[in-house]
């Protein structure tokens, strides 16, 4: 069986949960102990403290990199390498998305989460194609679920886009979302040509092996985090790396709770006004031979806000092999990935929800 074609168990939206004004969560959104977010107590020692709030994920301006200054322009190739390498992780201002229009795709998106249910059942999804109104990921019976809501509907390749499967109400998100779409994956097709020159290859070559501008997959997630009495019990959304090549994130513009894992830590990120958070995907992770990684991220809940985030996911035509770039595999750095295509890797993610680097380890050990 390659994918089921209904949730094991019926589907509670977390957001009417929440609105149901209930003052304990139920059991299948409590994490066992070592999975939940740590809280920073008093009795440690500010020296002891787990608390890394001092440190962000590394912002980059890319005004420069289209501008005549060659200094300046490879100062910001140089800190677009440094993100992709050490973190994996990083923000971007001046990246040439209208603010105008960030702004009113995230205000459109929350207004669709605050109508009626009914209007937003008729959108709910299944886990053949993920595509509409959902509220798990995995298809896990008895699986510890995460405490969020989200829509997912593809922008890329043309032939997926299928309007009327988008949120008909409010009247102008379908327009939005073709308009903040196109330029959000202008953005990923400028952001892979900068990561091949990096790479050392031509700078084409990532676009390339994901099959060109007008056969990529971009897809559109929007998550709805709602707020939650008890938020050390649960998360969000539990660690995970992203399965497509690169991901284009708004933030919420009020409310934090993405964390990337550093080392042995959860650093918050803290969003820069009208900055995207840009990460690397697992895709990209095997065409640059691990040269960058995809980073494990998780998000934590709280009991005053909901949240909203937009992520985009750009990633590779979904029926082409994905395989370590050859320029990279040396005889002392032999491929470590085999190659697959992009439909057969997210089945994983499909079925088994978030885990971590779960899988992209182990393909790397399979080898
Ligand atoms: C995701 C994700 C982070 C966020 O959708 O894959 O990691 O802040 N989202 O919502
Ligand atoms: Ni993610």
């Amino acid at each position: 069986m390659l994918t089921c074609q209904a949730w094991p168990e019926p589907i509670v939206r977390v957001q009417t949960l929440a609105e149901s004004g209930l003052s304990s969560i139920p059991a299948r959104y409590i994490k066992p102990c070592s999975q939940r977010p740590i809280k920073t107590t008093t009795t440690l020692a500010p020296h002891q403290s787990d608390d890394h709030d001092h440190v962000n994920i590394p912002v980059i301006d890319l005004q420069h990199l289209s501008g005549e200054d060659r200094v300046l322009r490879e100062e910001a190739l140089r800190r677009v390498s440094e993100a992709c390498r050490e973190w994996g992780f990083f923000q971007v201002v001046n990246h040439g998305v209208s603010h105008e229009l960030m702004k009113s795709a995230r205000e459109l998106w929350r207004e669709f989460f605050n109508q009626p249910l009914e209007m937003k059942e008729e959108y709910a999804n299944s886990p053949t194609t993920y595509e509409g109104y959902g509220s798990r990921l995995g298809v896990k019976k008895g699986a510890i679920l995460d405490w969020s809501d989200y829509f997912f509907l593809h922008y890329m390749p043309p032939s997926l886009r299928n309007q009327s499967k988008w949120p008909a109400l409010p009247s102008s998100l379908r327009k939005v979302i073709s308009e903040y779409s196109e330029g959000v994956v202008k953005l990923g097709g400028r952001m892979l040509n900068l990561m091949s020159m990096d790479l050392g290859l031509n700078e084409d070559y990532l676009l390339n092996a994901f099959g060109g501008e007008n056969e990529i997959g971009a897809c559109l997630r929007v998550n709805f985090y709602p707020k939650c009495p008890q938020p050390d019990l649960t998360l969000g959304l539990s660690p995970h790396s992203d399965p497509g090549g690169l991901t284009i994130l708004l933030p919420d513009d009020f409310v934090s709770g993405l964390q990337v894992r550093k080392g042995n830590y959860w650093i918050t990120v803290k969003p820069v006004p009208n900055a995207f958070i840009i990460n690397i995907g697992d895709q990209i992770q095997v065409l640059s031979n691990t040269i960058y990684k995809s980073v494990e991220h998780r998000v934590i809940v709280n009991s005053n806000k909901d949240r909203v985030s937009l992520a985009m996911f750009y990633n590779p035509k979904s029926d082409l092999l994905i395989e370590p770039a050859k320029e990279l595999v040396t005889e002392e750095k032999p491929a470590l990935y085999p190659p697959m295509t992009y439909d057969e890797y997210r089945l994983y993610i499909r079925r088994q929800g978030p885990c971590g680097k779960a899988q992209v380890e182990s393909l790397a050990s399979q080898t």
